[in-house]
């Protein structure tokens, strides 16, 4: 439940990390099916957290793109049956405008900065599990994608990563502490050690011209100096590798990686600035952007005024961002959608 786009009255979100965890990734059908289950108890609680009654709410912000076929369907169907029953008007809202949207929601008096909203042109970077993209934004609602990645989206790539080195899912956060010395094996056990040395490893940046992205071979990298480190064949299988690395060695892989995988985000954001001298925002979004190096370097190279990155919170999958996002497209006059009518768009791209 967000006030005026921007106010956040309550913001229940429900993991299936958990779940996830127990099978190493997610699942599809499990993924629909607690879906369904955590429907209307979530919405039953972002009311009663708000304090508000339906005669209170305006509209109704669904996601019907991209994403799982089922989750999708459960929450346009639930969406859809809301907006019927309430007699409220439905906004359809692309996923990855709701992750940029997230800059926008309850800001405080961030340090270094003279304005609080990002100021537009603004280039964004949109990093999560399933995305890697640069957006150009003119204005409110308006996305040009310069950039994007040719195969694995960069989360996945920290998720894939995280198996190899035997931490649990999902990888980013496992990936973040293993970095500083704090190992939470997959197996549930934990240690802490000495910070790993981010120069310890070589990993190759990938050689993709313009604003593009690959991160498939970074992760097969990362194997095959895993599978040196340990002096096993290619064929060994993963879990049994990760089990050959000392602690030093996963926090000494983890800040590697992160460290590479930072600089390869980083330096297509200074090519995107370089064609696009006019932006006078960056902004990161997306489950990746709460990674705090990728914070950090961001900072370090544009400077503190350039840079806008959501709370950590709000960086991951919330409802939030969903309204937040809805909002600007009401205010940029976009018609809300049919409850009757409204489908569901599993692949399609975010300027469609
Ligand atoms: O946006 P998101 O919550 O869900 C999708 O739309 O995909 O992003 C999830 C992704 C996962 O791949 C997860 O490993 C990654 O975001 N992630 C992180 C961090 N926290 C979550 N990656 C790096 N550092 C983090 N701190
Ligand atoms: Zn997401």
């Amino acid at each position: 439940m967000v006030e005026d786009g921007v106010r956040i009255l309550s913001n229940v979100v429900v993991s299936q990390i958990d779940i996830f965890a127990a099978y190493g990734g997610v699942i599809p059908e499990v993924a629909a099916r607690s879906h369904l289950e955590a429907m209307m108890p979530v919405v039953d609680k972002a009311l009663a957290d708000a304090d508000c009654d339906w005669e209170e709410i305006d509209a109704i912000a669904v996601t019907y793109a991209p994403g799982l076929l089922g989750s999708l369907l459960i929450g346009t169907l639930t969406a859809r049956t809301l907006a019927i029953l309430h007699n409220k008007p439905l906004y359809a809202v692309h996923h990855l405008k709701a992750h940029v949207y997230a800059n926008w929601i309850e800001l405080g008096a961030p340090e270094g900065k003279s304005s609080l909203e990002p100021k537009f042109p603004i280039l964004a970077l949109v990093v999560s599990g399933g995305h890697t993209q640069i957006l150009y934004m003119r204005g409110h609602n308006q996305f040009e994608i310069i950039g994007t990645t040719q195969d694995d989206a960069v989360g996945e790539c920290f998720d894939k990563v995280a198996k190899i080195l035997g931490l649990p899912y999902p990888g980013g956060p496992a990936i973040a502490q293993a970095a500083q010395g704090k190992i939470r094996r997959a197996d549930g056990n934990e240690t802490e050690v000495r910070a790993g040395d981010p120069q310890k490893y070589r990993l190759p940046h990938p050689k993709v011209k313009g604003l593009d992205f690959s991160f498939s071979g970074l992760k097969t990298a990362v194997l095959r100096a895993v599978q040196k480190e340990v002096g096993v064949p290619i064929s060994f299988p993963s879990h049994e590798l990760a089990a050959k690395l000392t602690q030093e060695q996963v926090a000494d892989f983890a800040a590697t990686f992160q460290e590479t995988a930072v600089e390869i985000l980083v330096e297509k954001l200074v090519v995107a600035l370089r064609e696009h001298p006019e932006a006078r925002s960056i902004v990161l979004a997306g489950g990746v952007a709460a990674n705090a190096a990728l914070r950090a370097a961001a900072k370090r190279e544009f400077g503190e005024e350039m840079v806008y990155f959501p709370a950590p919170k709000l960086s991951g999958d919330n409802g939030a961002m969903v309204a937040a996002a809805a909002y600007f497209e009401i205010l940029s006059g976009v018609e809300p959608a049919d409850p009757y009518k409204l489908n569901i768009y599993p692949r399609i791209s975010v300027e469609e």
